[in-house]
């Protein structure tokens, strides 16, 4: 059962449910941090945004079961992109989100966030060899990385490369304090208002009251495009769900880890009141894949309870994140053939860091500015052509997902966004589609898209 830590005590904001039709120059789907963010600073600049959001508060989906880990540390990156991207633009990444951090966190609650250090280790001979060619990319790329064999882990580490000040966050209170601010600047917020349908031409979204919002520009921040734009960014991403531990704790550690190796464990910790947490999880899979997932909670609190002597965890919780092939999210325009219309999707498992960058690169677009990272984080970029084996390896996943479904899994319900069976998640108790993720309650109710609709379940 989902329990996430973040989700505990923490202070978020209803609003009202739209029940009547608005007009604004933009508006933007999904009320995560990356639609706050871009709301922000787009009501900061003087424009009319309105944010909508289909859950009872913003910030309690993906952001509020996320690691709460904010840095330009994502895992091993800089050595893989460096296969798909010049150096220059590699270098752009790197900067791009090490200045959308600091720039947030110029403004952000002191409350809300840590300044920390980030560690990749290893404790295998691969590992460290995967390390030592990061290390290597960070030195092409001049990026600062410390190499060292020390760390507060309770074991020994082959080699660990350090990334020093960056930070870490509480995310629902820092994308709370945003919020805020974005309404201060006069940003309306809307929740429990999903949205069931775009019409692109015609400019605006109608909520499942069919409220409707008319815009200048749409900019989509729900992780998936939602069900009535369906096209080639579907086949593009290929979602993973991973799982999170939290127990109380007797100390803090001043930096966060990510281990390197296949089977990847990640640990923070996080003072929450005075209570200090102990915060573990891995375990990465693909989305929708596994009906059994309570053995990957089970397999995480054995580790942690040994390795780490804490209690038996309170909070235990998972998150879903879209992939890119070649491993830069998309955020920009879908096409060129609906200039209007943006999208901020397939952060891999750094959605808070890629959010701020997301907001910096729509709040320039959408107001007709230049960013200097928009070329690099286009989702009309030509590297799906490069990697169109991948692509269609994940169209490939689609299809035999469809027909195995309906093979192995008759009473399933149908997920209502293209029809593939779901499969039950006994860990989460949902309903997990494999084809997209969409997910569902066990009553049926979207928890997270492209549906938009509820299951048709049987008596
Ligand atoms: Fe696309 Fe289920 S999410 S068919």
């Amino acid at each position: 059962m989902q329990n996430s830590l973040w989700l505990q005590n923490a202070e978020t904001i209803s609003s009202d449910t739209l029940s009547t039709s608005v007009d604004c120059d933009v508006c933007i789907v999904g009320g995560g941090l990356s639609g706050i963010y871009t709301a922000y600073l787009l009501a900061k600049k003087g424009v009319n945004v309105v944010l909508l959001e289909a859950k009872s508060a913003p910030a309690i989906g993906t952001t509020g079961h996320s690691t709460g880990k904010l840095t330009p540390q994502h895992g091993v990156i800089y050595s893989k992109l460096l296969k798909f991207f010049s150096t220059e633009d590699v270098y752009t990444y790197y900067q791009t989100n090490k200045n959308a951090i600091e720039s947030a966190l110029k403004v952000a609650s002191d409350d809300s966030f840590e300044r920390v250090d980030s560690y990749l280790y290893a404790t295998t001979v691969p590992g460290k060899q995967t390390i030592e060619k990061e290390l290597y990319a960070y030195k092409e790329l001049n990026i600062p990385g410390v190499e060292t064999t020390e760390t507060e882990l309770p074991f020994d580490v082959t080699l660990a490369l350090k990334m020093e000040n960056t930070a870490q966050i509480h995310p629902t209170k820092f994308a709370t304090h945003f919020l805020n601010l974005a309404l201060k600047e006069g940003a309306a917020v809307y929740t429990n208002s999903r949205v069931t349908k775009v019409e692109i031409d015609e400019k605006f979204v109608l909520t499942e009251n069919d409220s409707k919002v008319t815009f200048k520009k749409l900019v989509l921040c729900t992780h998936y495009p939602i069900e009535s734009i369906k096209g080639l960014i579907t086949t593009k991403l290929s979602i993973d769900r991973s799982y999170l531990l939290a127990s109380q704790a007797d100390n803090l550690l001043k930096g966060h880890y990510l281990s390197v190796e296949s089977s990847s464990r990640t640990i923070r910790t996080a003072l929450i009141g005075d209570t200090p947490y102990f915060i573990y999880g891995g375990s990465s899979h693909i989305a929708g894949e596994v009906e059994n997932t309570q053995t990957y909670y089970e397999t995480l609190k054995d580790e942690m309870q040994t390795t780490f002597n804490v209690p038996e965890p309170p909070f235990l919780w998972s998150a879903q994140d879209p992939n890119t092939p070649d491993l830069v999210p998309y955020i920009g325009q879908i096409s060129e053939d609906t200039p209007d219309l943006y999208i901020a999707t397939g952060y891999r498992k750094w959605g808070l860091s890629s959010s701020l960058v997301a907001g910096e690169i729509l709040s320039s677009l959408t107001t007709n500015e230049d960013h200097q990272a928009a070329h690099l984080f286009s989702p009309t970029r030509d590297q799906f052509g490069k990697n169109f084996l991948k692509g269609l390896s994940t169209i490939g996943f689609v299809t035999a997902n469809l027909a195995e479904g309906y093979l192995t899994r008759m009473e399933a319900p149908k997920c209502t966004h293209l029809g593939c069976k779901t499969r039950w998640n006994d860990g989460d108790e949902t309903w997990d589609c494999p084809c997209h993720g969409s997910r569902y309650d066990k009553n049926g109710n979207v928890i997270e898209g492209p549906a938009v609709y509820p299951l048709k379940m049987k008596k």
